[in-house]
Protein backbone atom coordinates (compact mmCIF):
# COMPACT_ATOMS: atom_id res chain seq x y z
CA UNK A 1 0.00 0.00 0.00
CA UNK A 2 1.55 3.22 -0.83
CA UNK A 3 0.60 6.81 0.51
CA UNK A 4 -2.44 7.74 -1.08
CA UNK A 5 -5.22 10.41 -0.06
CA UNK A 6 -6.59 8.71 3.15
CA UNK A 7 -5.49 6.53 5.45
CA UNK A 8 -6.80 2.96 5.65
CA UNK A 9 -8.37 1.95 9.10
CA UNK A 10 -5.98 0.83 12.02
CA UNK A 11 -4.69 -2.15 12.71
CA UNK A 12 -2.60 -4.11 14.75
CA UNK A 13 -0.79 -5.75 11.66
CA UNK A 14 0.59 -2.08 10.20
CA UNK A 15 3.61 -0.06 10.79
CA UNK A 16 4.34 3.46 9.01
CA UNK A 17 7.14 4.39 7.26
CA UNK A 18 8.01 7.84 6.13
CA UNK A 19 10.85 8.32 4.02
CA UNK A 20 13.79 11.47 3.78
CA UNK A 21 14.21 14.20 1.12
CA UNK A 22 16.10 15.68 -1.50
CA UNK A 23 15.42 18.95 -3.45
CA UNK A 24 16.89 19.44 -6.93
CA UNK A 25 15.54 22.65 -7.04
CA UNK A 26 13.79 25.82 -5.90
CA UNK A 27 15.52 25.98 -2.04
CA UNK A 28 14.15 28.50 0.63
CA UNK A 29 11.19 29.43 -1.89
CA UNK A 30 8.41 27.76 0.28
CA UNK A 31 7.38 30.34 3.06
CA UNK A 32 6.84 32.82 0.12
CA UNK A 33 4.55 31.10 -2.09
CA UNK A 34 6.93 29.96 -4.36
CA UNK A 35 7.73 26.44 -6.12
CA UNK A 36 9.95 23.56 -5.35
CA UNK A 37 11.04 20.33 -6.74
CA UNK A 38 12.30 17.67 -4.38
CA UNK A 39 11.75 13.66 -4.07
CA UNK A 40 11.78 11.66 -1.44
CA UNK A 41 15.05 9.32 -0.92
CA UNK A 42 15.26 5.44 0.51
CA UNK A 43 16.00 6.20 4.16
CA UNK A 44 13.18 5.93 6.49
CA UNK A 45 12.17 6.76 9.94
CA UNK A 46 9.72 4.29 11.00
CA UNK A 47 6.64 4.25 13.86
CA UNK A 48 4.82 1.49 15.75
CA UNK A 49 2.08 2.59 17.78
CA UNK A 50 1.22 0.22 20.45
CA UNK A 51 -2.15 0.85 22.92
CA UNK A 52 -1.32 1.95 26.78
CA UNK A 53 -3.30 2.00 30.04
CA UNK A 54 -2.67 6.25 29.93
CA UNK A 55 -1.55 9.03 28.67
CA UNK A 56 1.03 9.05 26.02
CA UNK A 57 4.53 7.98 25.75
CA UNK A 58 7.27 8.27 23.58
CA UNK A 59 10.53 6.56 22.31
CA UNK A 60 13.55 5.95 20.01
CA UNK A 61 16.01 3.62 19.18
CA UNK A 62 18.19 6.36 18.01
CA UNK A 63 17.88 8.52 21.54
CA UNK A 64 17.59 8.00 24.92
CA UNK A 65 15.16 10.98 26.44
CA UNK A 66 11.91 9.36 26.26
CA UNK A 67 8.72 11.10 26.86
CA UNK A 68 5.69 10.75 29.19
CA UNK A 69 2.82 13.41 29.02
CA UNK A 70 -1.00 13.29 30.14
CA UNK A 71 -3.35 13.99 27.77
CA UNK A 72 -3.97 17.27 29.03
CA UNK A 73 -0.61 18.11 29.15
CA UNK A 74 0.48 21.70 27.43
CA UNK A 75 3.56 21.74 28.68
CA UNK A 76 6.32 23.89 26.45
CA UNK A 77 8.24 22.33 24.08
CA UNK A 78 11.40 20.09 25.85
CA UNK A 79 14.29 21.06 23.44
CA UNK A 80 15.29 17.26 21.95
CA UNK A 81 13.77 14.94 19.72
CA UNK A 82 10.06 14.39 21.65
CA UNK A 83 9.13 17.82 20.71
CA UNK A 84 8.61 16.57 16.82
CA UNK A 85 6.60 13.59 17.97
CA UNK A 86 4.38 15.76 20.62
CA UNK A 87 4.13 19.35 18.79
CA UNK A 88 2.18 16.95 15.62
CA UNK A 89 0.00 15.26 18.79
CA UNK A 90 -0.59 18.93 19.47
CA UNK A 91 -1.86 19.48 16.57
CA UNK A 92 -4.11 16.51 15.79
CA UNK A 93 -5.52 17.36 19.52
CA UNK A 94 -6.52 21.35 18.40
CA UNK A 95 -8.15 19.85 15.14
CA UNK A 96 -10.49 17.87 18.11
CA UNK A 97 -8.57 14.61 16.97
CA UNK A 98 -8.08 12.77 20.74
CA UNK A 99 -6.09 9.68 20.60
CA UNK A 100 -6.29 7.04 22.76
CA UNK A 101 -3.56 6.38 25.20
CA UNK A 102 -0.65 4.86 23.71
CA UNK A 103 2.80 4.45 23.37
CA UNK A 104 4.85 5.57 19.97
CA UNK A 105 8.35 4.13 18.98
CA UNK A 106 10.58 5.69 16.11
CA UNK A 107 13.65 4.16 14.61
CA UNK A 108 15.10 4.50 11.63
CA UNK A 109 18.11 5.48 8.85
CA UNK A 110 17.66 9.13 8.03
CA UNK A 111 20.25 10.67 9.11
CA UNK A 112 20.00 13.38 11.18
CA UNK A 113 20.41 17.32 10.90
CA UNK A 114 22.20 16.40 7.53
CA UNK A 115 19.41 18.98 5.35
CA UNK A 116 17.28 15.67 4.24
CA UNK A 117 14.43 16.60 6.50
CA UNK A 118 14.22 13.56 8.93
CA UNK A 119 12.23 16.30 11.41
CA UNK A 120 9.55 16.33 8.57
CA UNK A 121 9.52 12.83 8.14
CA UNK A 122 9.44 12.35 11.76
CA UNK A 123 6.83 14.45 11.89
CA UNK A 124 4.92 12.87 9.06
CA UNK A 125 5.02 9.18 10.40
CA UNK A 126 3.91 10.46 13.70
CA UNK A 127 0.76 11.57 11.98
CA UNK A 128 0.18 8.99 10.29
CA UNK A 129 0.89 6.65 12.71
CA UNK A 130 -1.74 8.46 14.96
CA UNK A 131 -4.34 8.87 12.84
CA UNK A 132 -4.58 5.47 11.79
CA UNK A 133 -4.34 4.62 15.49
CA UNK A 134 -7.35 6.84 16.08
CA UNK A 135 -9.38 5.87 13.21
CA UNK A 136 -9.19 9.25 11.32
CA UNK A 137 -8.82 9.73 8.13
CA UNK A 138 -7.39 13.32 6.74
CA UNK A 139 -5.94 14.40 3.01
CA UNK A 140 -2.30 14.18 2.74
CA UNK A 141 -2.23 17.97 1.85
CA UNK A 142 -4.12 18.19 5.27
CA UNK A 143 -1.40 15.93 7.11
CA UNK A 144 1.48 18.22 5.90
CA UNK A 145 -0.06 21.25 7.11
CA UNK A 146 -0.18 20.25 10.00
CA UNK A 147 2.73 18.69 10.76
CA UNK A 148 4.38 21.88 9.31
CA UNK A 149 2.34 23.80 11.93
CA UNK A 150 3.61 21.94 14.88
CA UNK A 151 7.04 21.89 13.61
CA UNK A 152 6.16 26.67 13.15
CA UNK A 153 4.15 26.32 16.63
CA UNK A 154 5.82 23.99 18.91
CA UNK A 155 9.13 23.37 17.74
CA UNK A 156 9.89 27.23 16.74
CA UNK A 157 11.11 26.72 13.29
CA UNK A 158 9.87 29.11 10.51
CA UNK A 159 10.10 26.55 7.68
CA UNK A 160 7.47 26.17 4.67
CA UNK A 161 5.88 23.28 3.96
CA UNK A 162 7.94 21.36 1.27
CA UNK A 163 9.46 18.89 3.48
CA UNK A 164 6.16 17.50 5.59
CA UNK A 165 4.63 17.83 1.82
CA UNK A 166 7.21 16.17 0.13
CA UNK A 167 7.20 13.58 2.07
CA UNK A 168 3.62 12.78 2.25
CA UNK A 169 2.90 12.85 -1.29
CA UNK A 170 6.05 11.95 -3.12
CA UNK A 171 5.92 8.76 -5.92
CA UNK A 172 8.27 6.75 -6.87
CA UNK A 173 10.47 7.88 -10.38
CA UNK A 174 8.89 11.29 -10.21
CA UNK A 175 10.12 14.57 -8.44
CA UNK A 176 7.09 16.43 -6.88
CA UNK A 177 6.67 20.24 -8.35
CA UNK A 178 4.45 21.91 -5.62
CA UNK A 179 3.24 25.38 -5.66
CA UNK A 180 3.91 26.30 -1.97
CA UNK A 181 0.73 29.30 -2.08
CA UNK A 182 -1.68 26.61 -3.68
CA UNK A 183 -0.44 23.39 -1.91
CA UNK A 184 -0.70 22.39 -6.27
CA UNK A 185 1.57 19.66 -7.02
CA UNK A 186 2.53 17.30 -10.20
CA UNK A 187 4.75 14.69 -10.23
CA UNK A 188 7.10 14.77 -12.84
CA UNK A 189 9.08 11.86 -14.40
CA UNK A 190 12.50 11.33 -13.80
CA UNK A 191 12.41 8.57 -16.85
CA UNK A 192 12.00 10.90 -19.72
CA UNK A 193 14.49 10.82 -22.64
CA UNK A 194 18.20 10.80 -21.61
CA UNK A 195 17.17 11.66 -18.47
CA UNK A 196 16.40 7.68 -17.65
CA UNK A 197 19.71 7.08 -17.87
CA UNK A 198 20.82 9.82 -14.94
CA UNK A 199 20.48 8.82 -10.91
CA UNK A 200 20.67 11.03 -8.15
CA UNK A 201 23.63 11.33 -5.88
CA UNK A 202 23.34 12.32 -2.88
CA UNK A 203 26.63 13.57 -0.77
CA UNK A 204 26.38 14.46 3.33
CA UNK A 205 29.04 17.14 3.82
CA UNK A 206 28.59 15.69 7.67
CA UNK A 207 28.49 19.52 8.88
CA UNK A 208 26.27 19.61 10.91
CA UNK A 209 23.26 22.39 10.61
CA UNK A 210 20.40 22.99 12.91
CA UNK A 211 17.41 24.76 11.01
CA UNK A 212 16.12 25.60 14.52
CA UNK A 213 19.02 27.41 15.10
CA UNK A 214 19.69 30.84 13.97
CA UNK A 215 20.80 31.27 10.38
CA UNK A 216 17.58 30.09 8.94
CA UNK A 217 15.50 32.28 10.94
CA UNK A 218 17.70 35.24 10.13
CA UNK A 219 17.40 34.36 6.36
CA UNK A 220 13.63 33.96 7.11
CA UNK A 221 13.25 37.43 8.38
CA UNK A 222 15.32 39.23 5.45
CA UNK A 223 13.08 37.52 3.21
CA UNK A 224 9.61 38.55 5.07
CA UNK A 225 10.92 42.21 5.10
CA UNK A 226 12.03 41.93 1.23
CA UNK A 227 8.68 40.69 0.51
CA UNK A 228 6.37 43.17 2.55
CA UNK A 229 8.88 45.51 0.97
CA UNK A 230 7.75 44.74 -2.65
CA UNK A 231 4.09 44.34 -1.08
CA UNK A 232 3.94 47.94 -0.61
CA UNK A 233 5.03 48.73 -3.64
CA UNK A 234 2.94 46.76 -5.69
CA UNK A 235 -0.80 46.33 -4.75
CA UNK A 236 -2.19 42.92 -5.28
CA UNK A 237 1.72 41.23 -5.29
CA UNK A 238 0.20 38.35 -3.09
CA UNK A 239 4.12 36.96 -2.24
CA UNK A 240 7.29 36.29 -3.77
CA UNK A 241 5.90 33.27 -5.55
CA UNK A 242 4.48 36.14 -8.11
CA UNK A 243 7.19 38.66 -8.41
CA UNK A 244 9.43 38.97 -11.36
CA UNK A 245 12.93 40.14 -11.16
CA UNK A 246 12.05 43.67 -12.53
CA UNK A 247 9.81 44.17 -10.03
CA UNK A 248 12.46 43.60 -7.38
CA UNK A 249 15.26 46.11 -8.92
CA UNK A 250 12.27 49.04 -8.99
CA UNK A 251 11.50 47.64 -5.19
CA UNK A 252 15.59 47.64 -4.19
CA UNK A 253 15.87 51.13 -2.97
CA UNK A 254 12.77 50.15 -0.11
CA UNK A 255 14.94 47.21 1.53
CA UNK A 256 17.83 46.50 3.04
CA UNK A 257 20.75 45.06 0.72
CA UNK A 258 20.46 41.53 2.08
CA UNK A 259 17.05 41.27 1.77
CA UNK A 260 17.44 42.25 -1.82
CA UNK A 261 19.95 39.64 -2.43
CA UNK A 262 17.67 37.03 -0.27
CA UNK A 263 14.96 37.36 -2.71
CA UNK A 264 17.16 37.72 -5.77
CA UNK A 265 17.88 34.24 -4.98
CA UNK A 266 14.14 33.07 -4.18
CA UNK A 267 12.56 34.75 -7.51
CA UNK A 268 15.45 34.04 -9.63
CA UNK A 269 15.35 30.14 -8.16
CA UNK A 270 11.53 30.32 -8.63
CA UNK A 271 11.87 30.98 -12.48
CA UNK A 272 14.44 28.13 -12.47
CA UNK A 273 12.09 25.67 -10.70
CA UNK A 274 9.55 26.53 -14.14
CA UNK A 275 12.51 25.91 -16.35
CA UNK A 276 13.24 22.63 -14.65
CA UNK A 277 9.85 21.58 -15.37
CA UNK A 278 10.23 21.84 -19.19
CA UNK A 279 14.06 19.93 -18.77
CA UNK A 280 12.70 17.26 -16.98
CA UNK A 281 10.01 16.97 -19.55
CA UNK A 282 11.94 17.44 -23.00
CA UNK A 283 14.58 15.07 -20.82
CA UNK A 284 17.48 16.68 -20.76
CA UNK A 285 19.90 16.35 -18.00
CA UNK A 286 22.17 18.97 -19.74
CA UNK A 287 19.63 21.77 -19.15
CA UNK A 288 18.31 20.35 -15.77
CA UNK A 289 22.63 20.43 -14.20
CA UNK A 290 23.09 23.64 -15.46
CA UNK A 291 20.17 25.22 -13.66
CA UNK A 292 21.37 23.30 -10.46
CA UNK A 293 24.31 24.73 -10.54
CA UNK A 294 23.16 28.04 -11.16
CA UNK A 295 20.73 27.53 -8.18
CA UNK A 296 23.75 26.58 -6.32
CA UNK A 297 25.46 29.90 -7.32
CA UNK A 298 22.13 32.07 -6.46
CA UNK A 299 22.42 30.26 -2.50
CA UNK A 300 25.63 30.86 -1.93
CA UNK A 301 26.56 34.31 -3.83
CA UNK A 302 22.76 36.11 -2.81
CA UNK A 303 21.17 34.03 -0.22
CA UNK A 304 24.56 33.18 1.62
CA UNK A 305 23.41 29.45 2.83
CA UNK A 306 26.18 27.44 1.54
CA UNK A 307 30.11 26.57 3.54
CA UNK A 308 33.26 26.06 2.14
CA UNK A 309 33.01 22.20 2.34
CA UNK A 310 29.58 22.38 0.56
CA UNK A 311 30.97 24.24 -1.86
CA UNK A 312 34.26 22.27 -2.28
CA UNK A 313 31.81 19.49 -3.21
CA UNK A 314 29.81 21.24 -5.85
CA UNK A 315 32.58 22.58 -7.46
CA UNK A 316 34.74 18.80 -7.51
CA UNK A 317 31.33 17.22 -8.50
CA UNK A 318 31.06 19.45 -11.70
CA UNK A 319 34.48 18.93 -13.21
CA UNK A 320 33.67 14.63 -12.28
CA UNK A 321 33.01 13.00 -15.20
CA UNK A 322 29.43 11.71 -15.95
CA UNK A 323 27.96 14.53 -13.55
CA UNK A 324 25.05 17.19 -15.03
CA UNK A 325 24.92 19.16 -12.10
CA UNK A 326 25.08 19.67 -8.20
CA UNK A 327 23.88 21.52 -5.79
CA UNK A 328 23.25 22.40 -1.57
CA UNK A 329 20.25 20.73 -0.49
CA UNK A 330 17.80 21.76 1.88
CA UNK A 331 17.78 24.46 4.60
CA UNK A 332 22.28 25.13 4.42
CA UNK A 333 24.88 25.59 6.58
CA UNK A 334 26.22 22.44 5.90
CA UNK A 335 23.88 19.19 5.09
CA UNK A 336 24.09 17.62 1.40
CA UNK A 337 24.62 18.22 -1.94
CA UNK A 338 22.26 16.70 -4.77
CA UNK A 339 24.02 15.59 -7.65
CA UNK A 340 22.31 14.10 -11.34
CA UNK A 341 24.90 11.77 -12.87
CA UNK A 342 25.23 9.24 -14.88
CA UNK A 343 24.06 6.06 -13.90
CA UNK A 344 26.59 3.95 -15.40
CA UNK A 345 29.35 6.28 -14.10
CA UNK A 346 27.81 6.75 -10.22
CA UNK A 347 29.94 4.72 -8.34
CA UNK A 348 32.81 5.78 -10.00
CA UNK A 349 31.73 9.57 -9.29
CA UNK A 350 31.01 8.70 -5.52
CA UNK A 351 34.03 7.43 -5.09
CA UNK A 352 36.01 10.38 -6.33
CA UNK A 353 33.83 12.61 -4.45
CA UNK A 354 34.40 10.59 -1.18
CA UNK A 355 38.12 10.80 -2.10
CA UNK A 356 38.66 14.68 -3.20
CA UNK A 357 36.82 15.62 0.24
CA UNK A 358 38.94 13.58 2.24
CA UNK A 359 42.18 14.69 1.05
CA UNK A 360 40.71 18.49 1.02
CA UNK A 361 38.95 18.81 4.40
CA UNK A 362 39.98 14.80 6.11
CA UNK A 363 36.34 14.40 6.36
CA UNK A 364 34.55 10.93 5.28
CA UNK A 365 31.58 12.41 3.41
CA UNK A 366 28.44 9.69 3.41
CA UNK A 367 27.53 9.66 -0.32
CA UNK A 368 24.51 7.32 -1.52
CA UNK A 369 22.85 6.95 -5.14
CA UNK A 370 19.27 6.55 -4.90
CA UNK A 371 16.33 7.04 -7.15
CA UNK A 372 12.63 8.57 -6.45
CA UNK A 373 11.17 6.76 -4.14
CA UNK A 374 7.01 6.79 -2.50
CA UNK A 375 6.45 9.09 0.17
CA UNK A 376 4.76 8.14 3.69
CA UNK A 377 3.11 4.32 3.13
CA UNK A 378 1.88 2.15 5.88
CA UNK A 379 2.43 -1.12 5.58
CA UNK A 380 1.86 -5.26 6.77
CA UNK A 381 4.07 -5.56 9.36
CA UNK A 382 5.58 -8.51 7.73
CA UNK A 383 6.54 -6.67 5.18
CA UNK A 384 10.26 -6.16 4.60
CA UNK A 385 11.88 -2.16 4.25
C1 LIG B 1 14.36 23.45 5.36
C2 LIG B 1 12.91 23.82 5.66
C3 LIG B 1 12.11 23.90 4.37
C4 LIG B 1 12.79 24.77 3.33
C5 LIG B 1 14.24 24.39 3.19
C6 LIG B 1 14.97 25.32 2.27
O1 LIG B 1 14.42 22.16 4.88
O2 LIG B 1 12.32 22.88 6.51
O3 LIG B 1 10.81 24.36 4.65
O4 LIG B 1 12.64 26.13 3.65
O5 LIG B 1 14.91 24.37 4.43
O6 LIG B 1 14.46 25.23 0.99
Amino acid sequence: MTGSNSLPHPSDDHRFLAPARVNLLGEHTDYTGGFVLPMAIPFYNRATVTPAESGYSFSSALFETTRAITAEDRSPRARNWTDYPVGVLRQLQQRGIEPPPFHLHLSGNVPFGAGVSSSASVEIVTAYALLAFTGTRLKLEEIAVLCRAAENEYVGSPCGIMDQFSIAAAKAGHALLLNTRTLHYEHLPMNQGALAATQIVVCNSMVKHSIASGEYGIRHKQVMDGQAAMQRKFAGLADLGDATLQQLEQARGEMSHESYLRCRHIVSDNARVMLAKDAMFAGDPVSLGRLMLEGHASERDDFACSCDEVDFLVDTAASLPGCFGARLTGGGFGGCTVNLVDRNQSEAFSAALRKAYQEKYDIAADVFVCDAVDGAEIRNSTEQV
